[in-house]
């Protein structure tokens, strides 16, 4: 089979695209035939092995070689253990901590895959597993958001924001999204009320004020982003800068005592809202943003796109047709 293969910590150069054995699945996991795989912001901390992801998967070399974990597929063959696929099911997932998207076919556990809709392309799926997962988890088990709220999505073009301003839509709340200046026409178009450009302003320091902050880069001092919530407000971080990420952690009990204001670490628990995603989907109310689709041979191009912050909503590619 065909994968996109590293066997080094580096660039996207040290991509490769091979032809290498077709897994084989053990007696609780599925084989599956990989049609559409989405690019995530881990993906790119796996290849440039910054520390953490060196601790995860090999400190001098990776020991996972083939990345990807949101994929989309169809059941091939399924292990003498495993009890609700079969053969024939269109699953999608995220296969993060087993990796191996990248790939013709990739063999996982079935607690990790969610039956597909009909009405679903392989593309859409595979767009939403991690992404729409942080953005619901976010925005609601953290953020507990609720109706005529004021809600900012800091990093509002990629694939959690643009999930999230759709999911907040439904909670009839008014949305700000901040982004670079060639993202924020998309991000009108989409239906968030107000948008800012972080290159010209900085949401901070505006005198606005919000009762959910969610937010994907954390690039900030918690202190300037609990200053932008309402007295009750909430402020919410799906990830970013580790040294902001640990302030929060350690300030944000303290904030919450001497405040009424909370702050909110979202720790994904992969694939918990699969079926709240299909039922959003087939509502049509949540669509994916897809940037693409491409082909498995242009992956090391997407993760260039994807480092330089120049994609759109969510990253797809497609495996084969
Ligand atoms: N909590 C967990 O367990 C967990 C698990 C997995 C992933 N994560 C995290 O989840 C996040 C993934 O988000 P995503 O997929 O939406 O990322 P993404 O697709 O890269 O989107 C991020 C957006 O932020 C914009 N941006 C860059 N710098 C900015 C700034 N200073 N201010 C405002 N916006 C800025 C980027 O556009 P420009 O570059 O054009 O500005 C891009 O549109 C990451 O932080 C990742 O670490 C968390």
């Amino acid at each position: 089979m065909k994968a996109i293969v590293y066997t080094k910590y580096g660039t996207p150069d040290v991509l490769e695209l091979k032809e290498i054995d077709k897994p084989i699945p053990k007696d609780d996991e599925v084989l599956i035939k990989v049609f559409a795989v989405s690019l995530n912001d881990w993906d790119c901390g796996l290849l440039q092995g910054d520390p953490i992801n060196r601790l995860l998967n090999g400190l001098f070399k990776p020991k996972i070689k083939i990345l990807g974990s949101d994929i989309a597929g169809r059941v091939e063959a399924v292990g003498k253990n495993v009890k609700k696929l079969q053969p024939g099911d269109e699953v999608f997932g995220d296969l993060s901590g087993r990796w191996g998207g990248f790939a013709e076919y990739v063999c996982a556990s079935e607690n990790m895959l969610a039956l597909k809709l009909a009405s679903m392309t392989f593309e859409e799926a595979a767009a939403i597993p991690q992404a729409a997962m942080l953005a619901i988890q976010g925005l609601l088990d953290k953020g507990k958001i609720q109706s005529g709220q004021k809600l900012l999505i800091n990093g509002a073009g990629g694939g959690v924001g643009t999930f999230a301003v759709q999911i907040a839509k439904l909670f009839g709340v008014e949305v700000t999204g901040v982004d670079s200046s060639a993202k924020l026409e998309m991000l009108r178009s989409m239906g968030f009320d107000h948008v800012i450009d972080y290159t010209k302003e900085d949401f901070t320091k505006n005198g606005q004020r919000y009762d959910l902050i969610l937010d994907v880069k954390t690039n900030r001092s918690i202190l300037d982003y609990i200053r932008a919530l309402r007295p009750n407000g909430i402020y919410v971080t799906v990830g970013g800068s580790m040294i902001r990420l640990l302030q929060a952690l350690f300030l944000g009990p303290a904030i919450s005592m001497i405040s009424k204001k909370k702050v909110g670490i979202v720790a994904l628990k992969p694939n918990k809202d699969l079926a709240y995603m299909n039922e959003l989907f087939e509502a049509g109310t949540v669509k994916p943003v897809i940037d693409g689709p491409y082909s498995l041979d242009e992956v090391p191009n997407t993760f260039r796109l994807f480092g330089e912050g120049a994609h759109k909503g969510k990253v797809v590619i497609t495996v084969q047709t």
